[in-house]
């Protein structure tokens, strides 16, 4: 059997500079160093590190299979090196999403998030890694919904008989820890009952219904369950593979064109339009926004990783970005008001719960 290839997203804040807005260089040249010294050592066949706004993103390629302990324990050894970086330069909130000391196995559930596919390449393999800040996974529930069942966006449904048969999509529900798997489009009134509810019930894989192959992944750590309090949004990373019985690039981007609402932003409490940009505009400024998103195109070559192409660095998305301005600007005249604001459950900075037990004996029974 042909030796597969995994490629794996793994990513985590470990400190920004000015605020929550970017990445320091420094973390990032750490970070390449780290990588450069396991790609040298075999562990990994390649990478490329970047970043969304403050998360740190390690996109590795190698043969390790997903859940490896090796390769979790590079990304968190990689991140504990950038922290003190981070540290020595009184970076802002340093370490934010190392939760634990130390590690144990996988990453999961000590703070990082992660998505991987393993897969046998196929003659040509188009993967695009999508990286996003100041929101939260459920971010990726509308676009993963439109690029792999509705045929409004990806003609291929309609057109290429390889896709035909439509798409299983397993979904997590983070509360209680559980996975139901959905095909469409026979199941599609299910599915959207259950991941139109984007802070609960969060896609989590796809896979092409005629013969499983997988085509999409997305990190599901909900960093705020992990750890029961506002430790930072849980920026959520995704890959999604491409053509030839797949949907197409263009129909793997073409749901973004369309800047919906997504939970997150300032203090991860607000309501923001997710803005795709390029990588040079990958740094959340206005109101710590708008929430951002990149798309990182690779061609995958025997776990290389040939590329990247910056896929929304292209006036054909000036007007979702500009759109998103104005949607900007609409929600934040909200100020703390919901839906401008998020509700009370799902804000993230607990410390308001202590101005509210704190108004409660203030009551009095309405007459
Ligand atoms: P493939 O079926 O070869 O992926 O081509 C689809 C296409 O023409 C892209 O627009
Ligand atoms: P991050 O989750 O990206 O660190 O942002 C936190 C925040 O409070 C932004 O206002
Ligand atoms: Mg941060
Ligand atoms: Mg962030």
């Amino acid at each position: 059997m042909a030796r597969k290839t995994t490629i794996s997203i793994i990513k985590a804040d470990v400190g920004s500079l000015a605020g929550h807005h970017t990445v320091h260089e420094d973390c990032l040249n750490t970070a390449s160093k780290a990588m450069e010294k396991a790609k040298n050592d075999e562990l990994i066949v390649d990478y490329y590190v970047t970043h969304c706004g403050d998360d740190l993103e390690l996109i590795m390629g190698h043969t390790k299979g997903e859940n490896s302990s090796e390769i979790h324990e590079l990304a968190w050894n990689t991140f504990k090196e950038a922290t003190e970086v981070s540290r020595n330069l009184k970076l802002y909130a340093a370490g934010q999403d190392m939760l634990k000391d130390t590690f144990s196995g996988n990453v999961k559930g000590l703070g990082p998030g992660v998505a991987e596919m393993e897969f046998e390449e196929r003659i040509s393999e188009p993967i695009v890694a999508f990286l996003a800040d100041k929101t939260a996974p459920g971010a990726f529930n509308l676009p993963i919904f439109r690029i792999f069942a509705d045929p409004f966006c990806t003609a291929g449904l309609v057109i290429d008989p390889a896709m035909h048969g439509g798409f299983r999509f397993e979904i997590m529900d983070v509360k209680e820890n559980k996975v139901i798997t959905l095909k469409t489009p026979d199941e599609i009134y299910d599915l959207l009952a259950l991941i139109g509810t984007t802070g609960r019930y969060i896609i989590k894989n796809v896979y092409r219904a005629s013969d499983n192959l997988l085509a999409a992944a997305v990190s599901t750590t909900r960093l705020s369950l992990i750890a029961g309090k506002y430790v930072g949004k849980d920026d959520p990373v995704a890959l999604v593979r491409g053509q030839h019985g797949l949907p197409a690039i263009g129909e793997i981007l073409e749901p973004f064109a369309f800047p919906h609402l997504v939970a997150g932003w300032m203090r991860g409490s607000h309501y923001g339009p997710l803005m795709p940009v390029g990588l040079k505009n990958a740094k959340c400024t206005r109101f710590d926004g708008p929430p951002r998103i990149v798309a990182l195109g690779f061609q995958v070559r025997d776990a290389q990783l040939v590329g990247p192409a910056d896929l929304f660095d292209d006036p054909a998305f000036d007007r979702a970005r500009s759109t998103a301005n104005e949607i900007a600007d609409y929600m934040k005249r909200h100020g703390p008001f919901e839906p401008g604001r998020l509700g009370m459950e799902e804000v993230e900075y607990t410390g308001i719960q202590k101005t509210l037990q704190d108004l409660k004996p203030k009551f009095r029974p309405a007459s």
